[in-house]
């Protein structure tokens, strides 16, 4: 049975000082809440992956890094490579962020790069897709996200495919304090997981987690959670204070 998680997309935000008492806040609420109904995840930028992970059980609270590079070494500016995410003991990267794809052109084609490197590497990829306001006034949204989704990852096996975990992300909900409705959430979430029974079968399609993002904060996350296909959360903005992010992980 598919693992429901509760990721923490920080962004650009905390200095590192300021990461690492936020990730500790993030562990000791974990650890004093007991059996949870999900796994904790916190993704934080690069410069803080190595002392948030000494601050932290990994055990109880996976680490994930924010992209990494398409290439595996070599003259790249500026570049993280997966295998330099995974030494620092994390074991996630979020890869497909639209704000990755918006901001930096990532395509499609250089995900399914990215998304390689990091199965390579170890790291289990939480992979982001979602439609813009356009694309769905359009009624474009199922063949953007099956595009994405395709594009990507579809040319794994079932065995590397089973270290993928899906987020969608509605890009009109994200940061603008908009959530899409549960129904609507589920509506995709339920075409995703069709996808999945599609290319890989039942047995894959059922233990993949597939999560909810986009303004889903402690109020609105035990509708959304309450849904048959919506595994958990993508947090950004409620990620950044400990109360609000572990109000959404016992949401469930
Ligand atoms: P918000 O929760 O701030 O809307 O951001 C969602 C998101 O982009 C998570 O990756």
């Amino acid at each position: 049975m598919r693992k429901n998680i509760v990721a923490g997309n920080w962004k650009m935000n905390t200095t590192v000082p300021e990461g690492v008492q936020l990730a500790q806040e993030v562990n000791d609420a974990v650890a004093a809440a007991g059996t949870l109904k999900c796994d904790v995840v916190i993704g934080v930028p690069f410069t803080h992956l190595t002392a948030v992970r000494a601050a932290i059980d990994i055990d109880k609270v996976g680490l994930a890094a924010e992209n990494c590079a398409n290439h595996t070494s070599g003259a790249y500016t500026g570049e993280v490579s997966a295998a330099m995410v995974a030494s620092t003991g994390a074991n996630y990267v979020i890869l497909g962020h639209s704000e990755r794809r918006g901001y930096y052109n990532e395509t499609i084609e250089l995900l399914k790069e990215k998304v390689d490197l990091a199965l390579t590497a170890g790291l289990k990829v939480i992979f982001c897709c979602g439609e813009s306001l356009e694309e769905r006034k359009a009624g474009t949204h199922f063949d953007v996200i099956k595009n994405e989704i395709v594009g990507s990852l579809f040319h794994l096996d079932a065995e590397a495919f089973a270290n993928v975990v899906i987020a969608y992300e509605p890009i009109w909900a994200i940061g603008t304090g908009e959530t899409a409705t549960a129904e609507q959430a589920q509506e995709i979430h339920a075409f995703i997981r069709g996808l999945l029974v599609e290319k890989y079968g039942n047995t894959v399609a059922d233990d993949t987690t597939i999560l909810y993002g986009g303004s889903c904060k402690p109020s609105n996350a035990a509708e959304l959670f309450a849904k048959p296909d919506i595994d958990g959360g993508l947090i950004g903005g409620a990620s950044l204070k400990a109360d609000s992010f572990m109000g959404i992980v016992t949401a469930f």
